[in-house]
């Protein structure tokens, strides 16, 4: 009898262990620890960049700030290598990753994105007086781009997919990064979205945005597919901000309709 009091309590012990860590992860746990964590790569603006303070600012930022109100969360936001926002969401380290993030089907096998809240296109910069006069002559020329993003995965395709080979392309850590190499001529052209290539040409002398763009792209919110229920806790969010006229509000705060 007293053994099998002692396997009971073994047994019980165990499954209240069990039940919780299974309380504090995964599912409940974002809404539990109060705080919404929010992986971005803070050096594409005006969706991400550091203020002046090296507060992370830009559209993504305040969104996510609007959204976190909303699901009363505090939002706590991290600046981590853009490759690696996919697989912290997945992994659960993080509740959202939200870094212009364009919305691809090898992205959508990992995690889930919310509905769009921007469109991108990615552009081509050059150097002003370079012999790249539009998309056709990136042809055997030396392509920079950002690491992992869709701007890389286009160019480093074959070309039969359209793209120009890995071999014609050198990823940076960051698009400032990549741009600095054009401005070194250590590339020909950047292959990066629109609204970072035009704050980098702005703060770069002699360089400029081919007419031709490449692809249009919708920018989304990613979320663990562990976790339904906070993405739809975000669409309803954005939504709701949406309807208020609150996104129009922010993206053209930072990026004004006339430009
Ligand atoms: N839209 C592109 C993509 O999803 C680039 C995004 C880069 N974002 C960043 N915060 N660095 O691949």
């Amino acid at each position: 009898m007293k053994k099998f009091t002692k396997v009971l309590a073994l047994v019980l012990a165990v499954v209240f262990v069990v039940a919780a860590f299974a309380a504090c992860g995964g599912k409940g746990d974002t809404i539990e620890s109060g705080k919404l964590i929010m992986a971005t790569n803070a050096a594409f603006p005006p969706y991400e960049f550091l203020g002046e303070d090296g507060k992370i600012v830009g559209i993504d930022a305040e969104i996510a700030q609007l959204i976190a109100d909303e699901l009363k969360l505090e939002l706590v936001i991290e600046d981590i290598e853009f490759g690696s926002i996919i697989t912290g969401v997945q992994s659960g380290k993080y509740d959202i990753g939200m870094a212009g993030m364009t919305v691809t089907p090898e992205r959508l096998e990992n995690v889930n994105f919310s509905t769009s809240y921007a469109n991108g296109v990615q552009v081509v910069i050059v150097k002003e007086d370079f012999a790249i006069k539009s998309i056709d002559d990136l042809e055997g020329k030396m392509i920079g781009v950002q690491e992992g993003t869709t701007g890389h995965i286009y160019c480093a395709d074959t070309p039969e997919n359209g793209g120009y080979g890995e071999d014609n392309v050198t990823a940076y850590s960051k698009g400032a990064d990549a741009v600095q190499a054009l401005v070194a001529g250590k590339v020909d052209c950047v292959v990066i979205d629109r609204e970072p290539a035009k704050e980098f040409v702005k703060a770069n002398e002699g360089l400029t945005i081919l007419a031709t763009e490449f692809t249009n792209e919708d920018y989304a919110i990613a979320v663990s597919k562990d976790n339904p229920e906070l993405l739809e806790k975000i669409n309803a969010a954005l939504a709701k901000l949406e309807e208020e006229g609150k996104i129009d509000e922010i993206v053209n705060k930072y990026i004004p309709v006339n430009e």
